[in-house]
């Protein structure tokens, strides 16, 4: 009989604090209810004592969701557990995720403490969560590079307190596969009541081995692994969970089963990606553009010959289905509703006339209408609230020629108007908008992205602008890439801290 693995998401946790990926409650409680139906068994939902924004979210993820168990994190500090129980009361099953960091850098640098007294602090979190809840998940951070015996004495101790699970993160994403292996091995033949507990691994990906370490731990006892959909986290991000699912379906010989329904994981995928307007590098495994796109002309005539030749995985066991370009003007709301509904998308009626109407216009513009064009007009209300809008922008360019733009804006009901000349139509319409909105401001970064292909597709544009010492991130998607620049820089100001 096959063994069954834990599947812990934390996309709205550790996913969710990059910057730019920022996610209002009704997004994550979308997410949420996405992540149930693709079968995860645990939900980090969030750092409920880390701003007002995080405590809602739990509680409103712990009212939608019914069968995973929704987790909350904290420091080995009470207020926070305080707050991350009272969060969770809604939750039919709840988990505190508390932990301390073990590693002598954290033990010397952060906590100016010493070994000792990290463990009394460590159980001392652990018994106090257990006052509140059942279920609590200890997290030794920076465990990889934390020196296996005194690991395992702080692992040992927790499991005496009372935690039910341990993660074994390895924070800096350090480890090579075979030492994060051989930590849990020792783990497994060293603690004292080790099979009262199940350990978890949470590997980040700063050298590109946060797959391997995970598979790694897994094969070395591991039952349960903290993963993020397309693998989003802090820097170079965490393991990610079609790759960790992917891998156990393809090698069953392994023996380890998890609940997730594959066919869910690509509109999951595009999902998390555009509403968090973070881009899926092409060839990431499992969800990348190119990731079935077979293009030398071997490959070609190989797959052609027979898919087995060149393919491990049949793309419809991700869920990518070879009917997703299908809407056109001539779609009825039908059609639409049905398409976000595949991708995970359940609009009220209200919602679903104001998407239709916008596909209309996209659709004048552009023949096919793709998965991620629908996404992005799914989530353009995300702009209806804001005080300053793009009422019209008109700009000419061309070789040999300066630029020139005027642009009107709407803010909160009163119009402006200004004109400005520049280096390219960009420059031209960043500066007319400058104008209007006089304020020290400084573009830092700009990405300009087509969603598919074809002369008429929407361009995406992602910006960080700098405004009173603080970096704001802005999103803007539209035909005409100009305008869409313009809406990134808008929605960056929109956000801005204003005392
Ligand atoms: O990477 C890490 O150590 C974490 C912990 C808070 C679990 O995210
Ligand atoms: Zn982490």
């Amino acid at each position: 009989m096959s063994d069954r693995l834990f599947i812990f998401d934390t996309t709205l946790r550790d996913g969710e604090q990059v910057p730019g990926c920022q996610l209002n409650t009704v997004e994550k409680i979308q997410v949420a209810k996405q992540l149930e139906l693709l079968g995860v068994d645990v939900i980090e939902a969030g750092f409920p004592i880390s701003s007002p924004g995080d405590f809602n979210s739990v509680i409103e993820i712990s009212k939608a969701v019914t069968w995973p168990t929704i987790c909350a994190l904290t420091r080995a500090v009470q207020k926070d557990i305080d707050v991350a129980a009272e969060a969770l009361k809604y939750a039919k099953h709840k988990r505190i995720h508390t932990g301390i960091g073990t590693s002598d850098e954290h033990i010397k640098y952060k906590f100016n403490s010493n070994r000792e007294e990290i463990i009394e602090r460590a159980v001392a979190a652990v018994k106090y969560a257990r006052k509140y809840v059942d279920d609590v998940e200890f997290y030794a951070e920076d465990a990889g590079r934390t020196d296996n015996e005194y690991l395992a004495r702080v692992v040992e101790a927790v499991i005496k307190a009372g935690a039910t699970v341990v993660n074994i993160p390895d924070t800096t994403g350090y480890c090579l596969p075979s030492e994060y292996g051989e930590k849990i091995k020792y783990l497994m033949e060293h603690v004292d009541g080790i099979h009262n507990a199940i350990i978890s691994t949470h590997c980040h990906n700063d050298l590109g081995m946060a797959t391997a370490n995970t598979m790694a731990g897994v094969l070395n006892g591991a039952r349960q692994v903290e993963v993020t959909i397309n693998g989003i986290g802090e820097r170079a991000g965490n393991t990610s969970l079609e790759e960790l699912a992917m891998i156990l379906k393809c090698h069953k010989h392994i023996g380890i089963d998890t609940n997730i329904n594959t066919q869910k994981i690509y509109p999951t995928s595009r999902m998390v990606s555009s509403l968090m307007n973070m881009p899926v590098q092409p060839n990431k495994a499992i969800v990348g553009r190119n990731a079935f796109a077979h293009s030398s002309g071997i490959h070609q005539d190989g797959v052609l010959k027979n898919v087995q030749t060149y393919e491990i995985i049949d793309p419809h066991d991700v869920g990518i289905d070879d009917n997703s370009i299908v809407l056109t003007a001539r779609s009825g709301r039908a059609a639409l509703k049905n398409r976000l509904h595949i991708l995970g998308v359940n609009l009220d009626q209200e919602k679903l006339d104001k998407v239709y109407e916008d596909f209309l216009k996209l659709a004048d513009k552009k023949k096919d209408i793709n998965d991620d064009d629908i996404l992005v007009l799914a989530g353009a209300d995300r702009t209806q609230n804001h005080r300053i809008k793009l009422d019209y922008l008109q700009v000419t360019s061309g070789v040999g020629v300066h630029s020139v733009a005027s642009l009107g804006l709407d803010i909160s009901g009163e119009k402006f108007e200004a004109c400005a000349s520049g280096n390219g139509p960009v420059d031209a319409a960043i500066k007319a908008l400058k104008k209007i909105i006089n304020r020290q401001m400084t573009l830092k970064e700009f990405t300009i992205q087509a969603i598919s292909k074809g002369s008429d597709d929407m361009g995406k544009v992602h910006m960080q602008v700098e405004y009173d010492n603080r970096i704001y991130y802005g999103f803007g998607a539209n035909t005409d890439i100009i305008a869409a620049s313009v809406e990134a820089y808008i929605d960056c100001i929109n956000k801005f801290k204003l005392d």
